[in-house]
């Protein structure tokens, strides 16, 4: 977490860094702060919100062009001013932000506490600024060869940018584990966590590799090496995201912009891959890997939080239309346990942000362990991608609500091509049920946009529950991972406590909890076992429970008990969670705001989870 951003060039640097503070305040909001070279090494920093800091520096210096910034997520230490980045070294004349984890900040802090030097916060990160300092020193070098002495001493993650107050020609940035992009414009040079602070100004950037470092220097090219000092040839990236992507758009919350972006986030996904004419799917990114897949003994899916959910409808998906069996697994609990992977095992790893610190983990294990890993990720040029043998896009868009809604529907858009292609080509499914489930697939984004018409009445009802403490959310098979996500939006943005379970569950144990307080929101399709689910309403509604129903369109048997129905249009029961996932999203963001939350950055969360 945490996002970092910095500037050189001929442009005032602060309202660029302001802005592209705001940009990445979704990676961690619980303080902020910048650092600009103007003569001096003006410093300021506040506990909470980018907009705090804003009201804390007007009428200070603020000038200069030179300028490095920083939104936090806090990991050593308290959400407070001390803690807050950039960060000074010993004598104040240099100055650091840093997104990642010093795992051995506290033996280097006790040898540098040794040698005088005096910490004025809690952070394995102002460990770091003293000592490149004190290398630089203590062996007289100049900048950029302290900081790569430096690194070279150091254990963990990091994204870095350094500044010296003697030096406004040149930052000098390093990476390793957590993302760094280097936009490359006219005079000029932006550094940030992610692409978003950089799109208004350039197209052109340089991702860097973990262990290397650049040399940002006016009117030069960059320069890129290893911490090892071996001189690297940067490969220019041209950026296609637009800004529009990232903004708004007359939206209240990017949460709601982005439910209502799903029509669009899914033709996406779909854009070149899914032909449904000529009953062709075409995933370019794992062609070449095909027979491996179609022909494993076992595929294992790695994921955290929603996209951990993805991989459940995953499983589902690929089990009934491959045959191939399927483990889902926590990436946090797959790292640490030993796991039974063999070069006969494909592993997919979901992540949006493509930058979550324990799938990341998870994949380099299973890497070791010979199996072949296949990513489904959104964010282009993130971590993932880059560590995996193959995988696709989700192309999504950016996402910038903490909350992940169009990724999750997107995820399970590639999932289902994916399945599909494999049986098709395996044999496990007929040519007209594939050519079927083509062209329903193709037909959801217009579902999906019949969906959002519900808008209004998911608004009336959550009116009616945005009181409610407790919650539990109910569905079987392929709806089962729906429910956990409905469960986990309402939780993460209305602070609602909220449970999912398979609806057949509910009486070994969760029934006890209902009474007449209680929603149950149930995931009802007329769809496989209807009847079992319409008889866990009527257990619910037997103790006073209050259902909300997700139902398929024309449905009167749910209707008639339920308190409240949303309805959807028809599909293929494999293709339902796409759909009946959407009101679950509206439901969880109308609560949300009717309860005064911060929809978009809840509290305690970050959007990318670059720590253990
Ligand atoms: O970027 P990733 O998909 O790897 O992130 C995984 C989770 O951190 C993420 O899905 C999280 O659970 C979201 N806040 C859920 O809305």
């Amino acid at each position: 977490m945490c996002g970092i951003v910095a500037y050189l060039g001929d442009r005032q640097a602060y309202p660029i860094l302001i802005k592209g503070l705001h940009r990445l305040e979704y990676r961690g909001y619980d303080s902020s702060g910048i650092a600009i070279i103007n003569g001096n090494l003006n410093l300021y920093k506040r506990k909470g919100k980018v907009s705090e800091l804003e009201a804390f520096v007007e009428g200070k210096d603020v000038s200069g062009t030179i300028g490095i910034a920083h939104t936090r997520w806090a990991t050593h230490g308290q959400p407070n001013d001390e803690n807050a980045h950039p960060h000074f070294s010993q004598n104040k004349e240099l100055s650091i932000i840093h997104n990642g984890i010093i795992e051995n900040y506290n033996s280097l802090k006790e040898e540098l506490m040794k040698r005088g030097h005096i910490f004025d916060s809690e952070t394995d990160t102002e460990v770091l600024i003293h000592l490149i300092e004190d290398v630089q020193k203590n062996e007289t070098l100049e900048l950029s060869e302290a900081v790569r002495v430096a690194l070279n001493q150091v254990v963990g993650a990091y994204a870095i940018v350094v500044i010296s107050q003697n030096d406004n020609q040149r930052l000098i940035a390093a990476k390793k584990g957590s993302p760094l992009v280097i936009g490359i414009g006219e005079n000029e040079f932006l550094i940030a966590s992610d692409a978003t602070p950089i799109i208004e100004y350039t197209r052109k950037v340089i991702y860097l590799e973990d262990e290397e470092m650049a040399i940002l220097e006016r009117g030069k090219e960059p320069e890129i090496k290893s911490i090892s000092n071996i001189v690297r040839t940067p490969y220019i990236h041209e950026l296609t995201m637009n800004l529009d992507s990232i903004e708004k758009g007359g939206y209240e919350h990017f949460m709601l912009k982005e439910i209502f972006e799903q029509p669009h986030s899914i033709s996406e996904s779909m854009r070149g891959r899914l032909r449904p004419g000529e009953g062709i799917i075409s995933l370019g990114g794992i062609t070449q890997y095909k027979n491996k897949i179609k022909n494993a003994k076992r595929i294992v899916m790695i994921a955290c939080g929603t996209s951990w959910h993805a991989a459940l409808v995953g499983e589902y998906l690929f089990e009934e239309l491959t045959r191939i069996p399927v483990e889902v697994e926590y990436a946090s609990e797959f790292r640490y346990r030993n796991p039974i992977i063999t070069e006969d095992d494909v592993v997919i790893a979901i992540s949006q942000s493509g930058e979550t610190a324990d799938t990341l983990a998870a994949i380099k294990l299973a890497k070791e362990k010979g199996a072949l890993i296949l990513g489904i990720c959104n964010v282009v040029g993130s971590s993932i991608p880059r560590e995996t043998h193959a995988g696709s896009y989700t192309h999504a868009g950016p996402e910038i609500g903490v909350a992940s809604t169009k990724a999750f529907t997107s995820q399970v858009t590639l999932l289902t091509m994916m399945a599909l292609m494999l049986a098709h080509e395996k044999g496990t499914i007929s040519d007209s049920h594939h050519q079927q489930l083509i062209t329903e697939l193709s037909n959801i984004p217009t579902k999906i946009e019949a969906v959002l018409k519900t808008a209004p009445l998911v608004k009336e009802i959550a009116e009616k529950y945005k009181n409610s403490r407790n919650a539990l959310y109910l569905g079987r098979g392929i709806n089962f991972p729906v429910a956990l996500e409905g469960a986990l939006k309402l939780k993460e943005i209305s602070y609602i406590h909220a449970e999912g379970y398979p609806a057949a569950e509910m009486k070994h144990g969760p029934i006890a909890l209902i009474d007449e307080e209680m929603p149950v929101v149930v995931i009802a399709p007329k769809k496989g076992n209807y009847d079992k689910v319409v008889s866990n309403i009527q257990e619910v509604k037997a103790r006073k429970g209050k259902i909300i129903a997700v139902v398929t369109e024309g449905d009167t048997e749910v209707r008639n008990m339920a308190d409240h129905v949303i309805e959807i249009p028809d599909t293929e029961e494999l293709l339902v969670p796409l759909i009946a996932t959407i009101p679950l999203q509206l439901l969880s963001y109308y609560i949300a705001i009717m309860r005064g939350c911060n929809v978009d950055q809840p509290r305690n969360l970050a959007k990318s989870v670059t720590v253990e």
